[in-house]
């Protein structure tokens, strides 16, 4: 489950009085590695990610943020011109220490009983970041962006694109398993312009990636994706996460069965009854076929979601016989 360590478990919410600033949780490599695996000890899950959060890398490259209560991520230098660009340099991997040695302590911690996940932005979700200073709910200056500064957009996301290449592999160097991408904000794109201006860089990180790492997964996830899912397939990513909007049924009919999906439970029926939830599962499961399937929510856990129907998550993935069940 993605945010797993959010906000909602009461274990977290308590290391957070002790230590308020998000940075400081997720750049010490104690607190990341405790915080990491508060869900593991809870839940049992078959992996562990990495408590970390997309914007992470950015001071490594040239970016300064912080992360505010209410306001979300906060961009203190937006780039919107060839000015802002100058800012950026090669991403230094040594300013990213604490999250090499963090999944090096993972994977030692976990040992076979789980698979440690690292993860990392796409460029389109980061530029939005970068380019609207934080959360936006339109995405109005990066996409006239797209027309007014096309160069000054493509150089971005081209920096980006190196960046997180890099990133990813000292991911899987450090200890990842498995290496998701979140292209969150890619479907508030329209489709010929989510082929034009986030697609080409993922493609290319995988590409990157693939060349040194050719043994690892890579997950790549859309919020709204239900007009992209075949588009996602030409980037050559070995699973799909799909959003509770697209039934996995129809997911799993325009993918095909060789590639892998991820999903994609409503986190909203974490908050409906237990009976409802376990429906819910087993018709996600029986919907994605008996192969290939990672069984997730379409997006984070939400803050507020009760521990207890976690609980009764895993609880019911767990007791899913395989051959019965797909009988
Ligand atoms: O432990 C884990 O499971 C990892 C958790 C995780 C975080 N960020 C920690 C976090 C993950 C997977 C992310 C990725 C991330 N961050 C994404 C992609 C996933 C998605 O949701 O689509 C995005 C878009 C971000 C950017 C981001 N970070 C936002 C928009 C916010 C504010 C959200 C809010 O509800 O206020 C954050 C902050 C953040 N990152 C929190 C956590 C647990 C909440 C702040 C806190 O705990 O202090």
């Amino acid at each position: 489950m993605m945010r797993q360590a959010g906000r909602y478990m009461a274990a977290y919410r308590k290391l957070a009085e002790k230590y308020p600033s998000f940075r400081e949780r997720s750049e010490i490599t104690d607190l990341i590695v405790e915080i990491s695996l508060q869900p593991w000890k809870a839940f049992r899950p078959d992996g562990v990610i990495i408590f970390s959060d997309i914007l992470t890398p950015l001071p490594a490259f040239g970016i300064d943020f912080d992360i505010e209560d209410v306001r979300g991520p906060v961009i203190q230098s937006p780039i919107r011109s060839e000015e802002g660009l100058k800012s950026l340099h090669p991403i230094d991997l040594d300013k990213l220490r604490f999250v090499g040695e963090s999944l090096k302590i993972l994977r030692q911690e976990v040992g076979g009983q789980a698979a440690v996940l690292g993860f990392v932005g796409a460029p389109w979700t980061i530029a939005t970041y970068i380019v609207e200073g934080g959360t936006t709910r339109t995405y109005t200056t990066i996409k006239s962006m797209c027309h007014t500064a096309p160069h000054v957009l493509r150089t971005l996301l081209s920096h980006l694109t190196q960046a997180i290449a890099d990133y990813i592999i000292f991911q899987v160097e450090s200890g990842a398993d498995c290496i998701q991408i979140f292209d969150s904000w890619g479907g508030q794109l329209p489709p010929d312009m989510w082929e034009r201006w986030s697609k080409p860089y993922i493609k290319e990180i995988v590409n990157l990636v693939k060349k040194k790492c050719p043994k690892t997964p890579i997950v790549l996830y859309i919020n709204g994706n239900g007009g992209l899912l075949e588009r996602m397939k030409d980037t050559g990513v070995d699973v799909i996460g799909l959003d509770w909007t697209v039934d996995m049924a129809d997911g799993r009919r325009r993918l095909g069965n060789e590639i892998g999906v991820q999903g994609n439970v409503d986190p909203a029926y974490l908050f409906s009854p237990h009976a409802a939830l376990t429906e819910e599962i087993q018709r996600v499961v029986r919907s994605a076929g008996p192969r290939r399937h990672i069984l997730n929510l379409g997006h984070g856990v939400l803050v507020g979601t009760p521990e207890e129907a976690v609980a009764h998550f895993f609880e019911v993935a767990r007791s899913l016989e395989f051959e019965s069940f797909f009988q």
